[in-house]
């Protein structure tokens, strides 16, 4: 006998379309939420929260709370990672993360080979005890950035607009390029293997800087990196469920079906919506794509995008999402009325 599924984020990750689609969005944990605001206050540094099991758990729970999304995602950040590989990082207020650039191949060797669990030992106490909090109908997500975007990060030590001095690297040094993103596949492979082992139900593969590559780099550097982690997850834990989002994809979304076989795909919000249904829902549940614009905006454009998405989705196993993380300008008012209109229950406003 089949065992029904009591979370329905994983029964559509198992492959079961869900009458009424399971919604969470990314970046549900931040700056929109006053009771966010409040703790990240009293925290020394972005950092000091992510490692704080007391805290983070109670950020993670505070967006399940208010407006009861069907997945909780664990509150760190992908850049814990670099942390743990002995790379300095840092947040400043405002402006974004700030790494020591690794500019020239010599300055890899300054950089761990494996990732020290100890560092990353309060993440997994935010997941044992986000786990036992947690009602049973939500899943609990983990996270990891992908090796391509964790590498844009690290090589210039901060955000950039097209990941320049990622791609001259890799291009200037493609050898020592490929031997640092086979030490960022284990290093993220063994921290979502732990994540597992500490109670998450599913992780998700975050490559933010997927869409800036040619065809054959995004290949390279892209899909064959995550497939590596895919498969050195499911080694250690058969049947672990993964959403890839390899955000601005676009047609490349073909290559990185192809090979890898992740349970859900997150699309951005540029993704034309016949087409993905026609041609990767086909394939695959897919997760999104909501602009995050449309959400801060509201009223009527809101509505008729989140229309446009469940229509469009409903038929096939679908998870409603944002097409990028929430913006912190975000109202309130707004994440309410999208949840209902999501779940078909009349909008207070
Ligand atoms: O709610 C959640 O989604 C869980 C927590 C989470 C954060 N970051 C918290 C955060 C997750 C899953 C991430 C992933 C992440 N972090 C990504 C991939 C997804 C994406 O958004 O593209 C990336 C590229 C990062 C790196 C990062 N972290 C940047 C570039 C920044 C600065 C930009 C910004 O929004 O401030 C962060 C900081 C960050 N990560 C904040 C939060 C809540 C804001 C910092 C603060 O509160 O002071």
């Amino acid at each position: 006998m089949k065992v029904l599924e009591k979370k329905p984020l994983l029964g559509v990750l198992g492959g079961t379309r869900e009458p009424i689609p399971p919604i969470w969005l990314m970046r549900q944990a931040g700056r929109y939420l006053p009771e966010y605001r409040a703790i990240r206050a009293k925290a020394e540094s972005f950092l000091d929260l992510c490692f704080d099991p007391l805290r983070a758990a109670e950020v993670t729970l505070q967006p399940i709370r208010r407006f009861g999304f069907d997945a909780a995602i664990l509150f760190s950040d992908i850049l814990v990672v670099p942390h743990a590989l002995g790379q300095r990082v840092s947040f400043e207020e405002g402006g974004g993360p700030k790494l020591d650039a690794l500019k020239d191949p010599l300055v890899l060797k300054t950089l761990r080979r494996d990732i020290d669990h100890a560092k990353l030992e309060p993440v997994y106490e935010t997941i044992a005890r986000v786990k036992q909090e947690l009602p049973v109908a939500v899943a609990l997500l983990g996270f990891c950035g992908a090796p391509w975007t964790l590498a844009t990060y690290m090589i210039a030590g901060h955000g950039t607009a097209d990941q320049h001095p990622a791609r001259l690297f890799a291009y200037r040094f493609p050898n020592e390029f490929g031997a640092f993103i086979e030490t960022l596949v284990k290093a993220s492979a063994s921290y979502l293997i732990r994540q597992f082992a500490a109670g998450v139900d599913a992780i998700q593969i975050f490559d933010t800087w997927a869409g800036n590559l040619p065809a054959d780099e995004f290949r390279k550097w892209c899909v064959e990196p995550s497939a590596r982690i895919v498969a050195a997850v499911r080694k250690e834990i058969p049947g672990a469920k993964i959403i890839g989002f390899p955000r601005g994809a676009g047609t490349g979304l073909g290559s990185y079906l192809e090979a890898i076989p992740v349970d859900a795909v997150g699309l951005d919000w540029t993704m034309e919506l016949a087409f993905a249904r026609d041609h990767i829902q086909t394939r695959r549940p897919v997760q999104g794509n909501l602009d995050p614009v449309a959400l801060l905006v509201g009223g009527e454009a809101l509505d008729r995008s989140i229309d446009a998405i469940v229509e469009n989705f409903s038929g096939a196993p679908f998870i409603f999402n944002l097409g990028h993380g929430v913006l912190p300008e975000t109202p309130i008012a707004h994440v309410e009325r999208l949840v209902a209109r999501v779940r078909g229950v009349p909008a207070r406003m």
